[in-house]
């Protein structure tokens, strides 16, 4: 690992990294704990050059801050960055970030971002930190940066500096690590008496109290603010400075959670000045649709996903997706053991589009395919592909994975009783075997088939909707608390209304 304090040594070692090479960039003020070693291990899993920075900046203290006792162990930092394989580690002095306030020019943030939450009781802070951070983006020009959520502020900040400055960098914010009992880990933890650090458990326990009470419907933040302020008070050690909840990106503070939500505090432990934050998710519902064959569950489903802005988790789609992979690369689709092997390393990816005719754009390891799954030799082959326990165990856990996000609409047999056993609505769409025999006819007359006996439609329906509700994978089956909705003599409009009711934001 090289080490370097200058500048001008920086730069030089910056210029013989090939352009090819992916570099990812950890900045930091050093006392480095495992929340860091969480940036830094992120950053050499995902690049091929990793650059951390150790600089406690001068420009993000306030007068009456604690810069001069901020924790310094920089020989116990470098055993840990050459620990965890980063390549390079700037150390710079404050003379030579040239950090005197009157004497360097200032980014400075939009102020509705920091005239809220720590921003409003450290002024000049974020200032402090944009201007650092651009100056050490300029310096170490990396292609992707490392954040940490615990500092929540400065990441959505440093999200809008990049994005309104154009700076040619990728920014990506990582997860909150904690001790066991919920405290976050931070540098100033230090400062903390064995007995402080037991209290300080609070900062998480009220906001995980108030969470739980979002979990169970509170929306109001005013409601969640007071069971936070509830736990503060008459607390000998600790003070709550602020509670807030505001919009993750913009900050702007929040009455309703709608969508999503950064709940954040900062509270003193004593002299010790404590922040903390959890996000609060509304997640939008997962709307299954079963049904025989015919009774519109994928022109429904489809039109649904388009007016709610929901994803379609074309299911159809994923399995031709395997299909085609498995003929594209020359299997038998009846070798069950080449294909099986084949879709574990397969990637598939659904994602919307516009388009009524085509709702899904389909990948598969990278590659649109959402045309090449339609042909007449997929659609030929994909009942054996699909059949095969490899294939279906692959897929349903592909899209319970979509499922965790939210927001989606999917139609089958069995998603509301196998796939998503928990989503907040189930349909099973049905029509009787004549009206669908009907709309059949219809189409096939559209296609210029004239010969075909309503009579016949029928029995071929019935026997379809045996065969469905028998078969041994995935079997045809109304969910128990699935609501039925007969479509005999409704439109397709009138359907989906009938479902957007049941769905209550
Ligand atoms: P510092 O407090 O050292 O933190 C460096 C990075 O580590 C920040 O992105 C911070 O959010 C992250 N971090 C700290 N504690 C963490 C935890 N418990 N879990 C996950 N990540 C954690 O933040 C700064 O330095 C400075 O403001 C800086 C960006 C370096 C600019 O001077």
């Amino acid at each position: 690992m090289l080490i370097v304090a200058r500048i001008t040594n920086l730069e030089r070692e910056r210029s013989k990294i090939s352009s090819n090479l992916n570099i990812g960039f950890v900045p930091t003020m050093g006392a480095l704990h495992l929340g860091h070693e969480s940036l830094i291990r992120q950053a050499v899993a995902e690049n091929d050059y990793v650059i951390v920075s150790i600089f406690v900046n001068p420009l993000q203290f306030g007068k009456n801050e604690d810069l001069d006792k901020y924790p310094r162990q920089l020989e116990q930092d470098k055993a840990i960055c050459q620990k965890l394989g980063v390549n390079l580690l700037f150390t710079p002095s404050a003379t030579e970030m040239n950090t005197l306030n009157d004497e360097t020019t200032l980014v400075v943030p939009p102020i509705s971002m920091m005239s809220v939450l720590c921003g409003k009781y450290r002024q000049g802070h974020f200032q402090g930190v944009a201007t650092i951070v651009t100056k050490l983006f300029n310096l170490v020009k990396p292609n992707i940066a490392y954040f940490g959520q615990k500092d929540a502020q400065q990441v959505a900040i440093v999200h809008k500096m990049v994005t309104d400055l154009h700076l040619p960098v990728k920014i990506k914010s990582c997860e909150i690590i904690r001790e066991e009992s919920g405290l976050a880990l931070s540098s100033r933890n230090q400062y903390l008496t064995l007995e402080e650090k037991q209290e300080a458990v609070l900062l998480f326990n009220s906001l995980t109290l108030a969470k739980k009470a979002f979990l169970q419907g509170e929306r109001n933040t005013k409601n969640l603010i007071r069971i936070i302020e509830q736990e503060f008070k008459n607390n000998p050690i600790l003070t709550l400075q602020y509670a807030e909840i505001v919009h993750p990106k913009t900050l702007k503070s929040l009455t309703i959670i709608t969508e999503s939500a950064l709940m954040a505090i900062a509270a003193y432990c004593s002299e010790t000045r404590l922040i903390d934050n959890l996000i609060l998710t509304v997640k939008k519902p997962i709307i299954a649709i079963d049904g025989p064959a015919g009774a519109g569950k994928s022109t429904v489903s489809h039109c649904l996903a388009q007016e709610l802005g929901f994803l379609y988790l074309d299911t159809g789609a994923m399995y031709r997706a395997i299909t085609w992979l498995v003929m594209k690369n020359n299997i038998d689709v009846t070798d069950e053991k080449a294909i099986a092997k084949l879709v574990n390393i397969a990637e598939i990816e659904l994602l919307p589009n516009d388009d009524l005719k085509i709702p899904v754009t389909v990948k598969v390891n990278q590659q649109e395919v959402t045309e090449a799954i339609r042909t007449q030799a997929v659609t030929a082959n994909v009942s054996k592909v699909s059949a095969q326990k490899a294939v279906r165990d692959k897929l349903v856990k592909l899209q319970k994975e979509y499922g965790r996000q939210g927001g989606i609409v999917a139609e089958g047999r069995d998603i509301g009783t196998n796939v998503f056993p928990d989503a907040e609505v189930k349909i099973f769409l049905t029509a009787s075997p004549k009206a669908r025999a009907k709309r059949r006819l219809i189409d096939l007359e559209n296609l210029g088939e004239n010969n075909v006996n309503l009579e016949q439609l029928i029995a071929d329906i019935e026997q379809r909707d045996y065969l469905d509700s028998t078969r041994e994978i995935a079997p045809l089956k109304k969910a128990d608390n699935a609501i039925e909705i007969v479509t005999d003599n409704l439109t397709i409009e009138e359907v989906i209304n009938k479902i957007k009711l049941l769905t209550i934001f």
